[in-house]
């Protein structure tokens, strides 16, 4: 069973390196489990979308609830879904860390609504929101 688990969350003062670096695990790791989605950092906001088999996904959301790297960790979404939104985008597991990579994301998310509008509005919608807070 497939399963999405997605928050928002304020990080604590880490360096641009210490950013990066869990930015770039977190790709690595996901792509081995098989997770797809996205992580956002933007000015101490964390957006992440994490997609994939239920109980991996449910496993790996207590482990980064536990993570001291940051914390007001509000959940937007948990819930079962038949096809994951982000497998065919970029086709590895994205990572928004700059201004330029986002006109990617939107242009991706505009066409997934046209296909499977009910996911990617809520989806597009998160996003924007969270690009204008943060
Ligand atoms: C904002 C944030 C997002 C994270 N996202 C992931 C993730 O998607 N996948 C992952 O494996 N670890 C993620 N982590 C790291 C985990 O919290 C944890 O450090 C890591 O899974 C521990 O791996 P280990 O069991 O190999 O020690 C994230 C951490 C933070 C702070």
């Amino acid at each position: 069973m497939l399963h999405t688990i997605s928050y928002v969350s304020t990080s604590k003062e880490l360096s641009d390196f210490q950013i990066n670096e869990l930015l770039y695990t977190t790709k690595l790791k996901n792509e081995d489990l098989g997770i797809t989605g996205i992580l956002m950092y933007s000015d101490y906001n964390f957006f992440q979308i994490i997609e994939g088999e239920k109980k991996v996904i449910q496993y790996l959301y207590q482990k980064i609830k536990r993570d001291i790297r940051h914390f007001n960790i509000i959940k937007i979404l948990d819930r079962s879904i038949n096809i994951p939104s982000f497998t065919s985008f970029q086709s590895t597991y994205t990572i928004i860390n700059r201004e330029k990579d986002y006109p990617d994301l939107q242009q991706f998310l505009e066409v997934g609504k046209v296909y499977n509008p009910k996911n990617f509005q809520n989806i597009s919608y998160l996003v924007n929101k969270f690009m204008k807070l943060a």
